[in-house]
């Protein structure tokens, strides 16, 4: 599931590795939150079944949790997307939904740390490391259990976009491997 504010990295990731083989399964539904947007433009592209839900509307957690149902999902994975998930979903797939924070859990996550910001609160915070961390899915932001944590150094004269890039590499490699964690502990 993915936001309006992504690139799509981290979708186009995972649709990758599910067809190179580095995670099992396979992508086969992107739901979005809006229109036009790089993720939800490029899942078309490549030919994955896509659905555009707005949260926004009445009846989002409904729509979304028939959506997920219809199409037999196994594991849902979060990339870019920034509002809480509904109940709903929560309680269809029990330790089944996974998000990735642009950082070392639980530092600079929660409300608010998303994208840039988590970055810049990285650097003002004076960090010597930081990272991604791929984690469960609560009711809360970014407090889920962690499932798989990928480090990068913070080097000197780092800015958000040396940082950034450096820790979006290292969720290319982080969010295949906690999938693939994920599965061997439910037996796929
Ligand atoms: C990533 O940094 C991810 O950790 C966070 O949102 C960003 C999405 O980027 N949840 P992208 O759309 O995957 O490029």
């Amino acid at each position: 599931m993915v936001g309006g504010k992504g690139r799509g990295s981290n979708l186009l990731n995972l649709i990758e590795a599910g067809r190179d083989g580095r995670m099992r399964g396979q992508v086969e539904l992107v739901v979005g939150t809006k229109e036009g947007v790089p993720a939800v433009e490029m899942a078309r592209e490549m030919g994955v079944r896509t659905v555009v839900l707005s949260p926004k509307e009445g009846g989002y957690g409904g729509c979304l949790r028939g959506v997920l149902r219809e199409s037999a999902v196994d594991l849902v994975c979060l990339a870019g997307y920034l509002t809480l998930l509904p109940g709903e979903v929560l309680v269809d797939f029990p330790g089944r939904v996974l998000n990735i924070h642009p950082a070392l859990l639980p530092k600079f996550g929660g409300k608010g740390m998303y994208l840039h910001y988590v970055h810049e609160a990285v650097l003002a915070a004076g960090e010597s490391e930081s990272g991604c961390s791929v984690h469960m899915v609560s009711e809360q932001y970014d407090e889920g259990a962690v499932v798989w944590q990928e480090r990068v150094p913070v080097e000197p004269g780092d800015t958000v976009e040396t940082l950034g890039s450096r820790v979006n590499r290292a969720e290319m490699v982080a969010y295949p491997k906690a999938v693939n964690l994920v599965w061997e502990k439910f037996g796929g």
